[in-house]
């Protein structure tokens, strides 16, 4: 039995504007995705496929250097990118992680953690934070329409963790969906999971695992790595 992993770095990283994919960024010497690999591995994930932009794959693999993963073209989103990378899968993978490669310091117990849970039998686990900020829902214009209670909320973060069945077929549901020009709604997994009546447990997260989507995440990142482990 295998714990597999699923890492889409197909995103283009205009939000990022290096100009490159927000993947192939560098902290500390090493790519994002160099980097969310290793914490992978570290957790205890014996198999991973990364999802490159199409047409990438190759600066992709030269950014891993020699570790030991598939790399497959992704899709126009994250839902398409992830679906891409289903049948690259090991056989014999037992559980499945989906882990953002943006999130390139998540450290290894969150990782170990969301692979126990699976294999504790939870079909879908997430690694959730508190919210910090207070939430407000506002308007077109901009104004508030009201304060969210944030007592009932979590900040969701990735590795997140699954029984092959369950991600496949909230993929196929996904499909099934857009097919028929319904609404995919989910920015994660798990929301697809959910949508196939699964419940989803979770399992505490890490600030560390934040996601690199702003120059100032990247700083930040920057940072945390030259100050060494924590
Ligand atoms: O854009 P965002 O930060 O939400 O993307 C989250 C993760 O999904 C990133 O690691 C990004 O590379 C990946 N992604 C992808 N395929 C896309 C869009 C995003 O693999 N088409």
């Amino acid at each position: 039995m295998t714990v597999a992993a699923i890492v889409p770095a197909a995103g283009r990283g205009e939000r990022l504007g290096l100009g490159r994919p927000k993947a192939l960024a560098v902290v500390g010497g090493l790519a994002l995705v160099a980097r969310a690999v290793d914490a992978l591995v570290a957790g205890g994930v014996e198999a991973v496929v990364v999802v490159a932009p199409p047409g990438d794959e190759d600066t992709v693999r030269a950014a891993l250097g020699s570790r030991r993963v598939v790399v497959v073209p992704g899709d126009d989103d994250r839902v398409g990118s992830v679906a891409a990378a289903l049948d690259a899968l090991p056989a014999d993978a037992d559980v499945v992680l989906v882990h953002d490669a943006a999130r390139c310091l998540c450290p290894p117990e969150v990782v170990s953690a969301v692979i126990d849970a699976v294999r504790a039998g939870h079909p879908a686990v997430v690694p959730v934070t508190a919210v910090a900020d207070t939430l407000k829902r506002t308007g077109a214009a901009g104004e508030v329409l009201a304060t969210v209670d944030r007592s009932g909320l979590a900040a969701v973060q990735t590795p997140q963790g699954f029984d092959p069945p369950t991600l496949r077929a909230a993929h196929q549901r996904a499909r099934e969906r857009r097919a028929a020009g319904g609404p995919v709604l989910a920015t994660d997994d798990a929301g697809l999971a959910e949508d196939l009546g699964v419940t989803v447990v979770t399992v505490p997260g890490d600030p560390r695992a934040f996601k690199v989507t702003t120059a100032l995440d990247l700083a930040m990142a920057e940072a945390l790595v030259s100050a060494g482990p924590a």
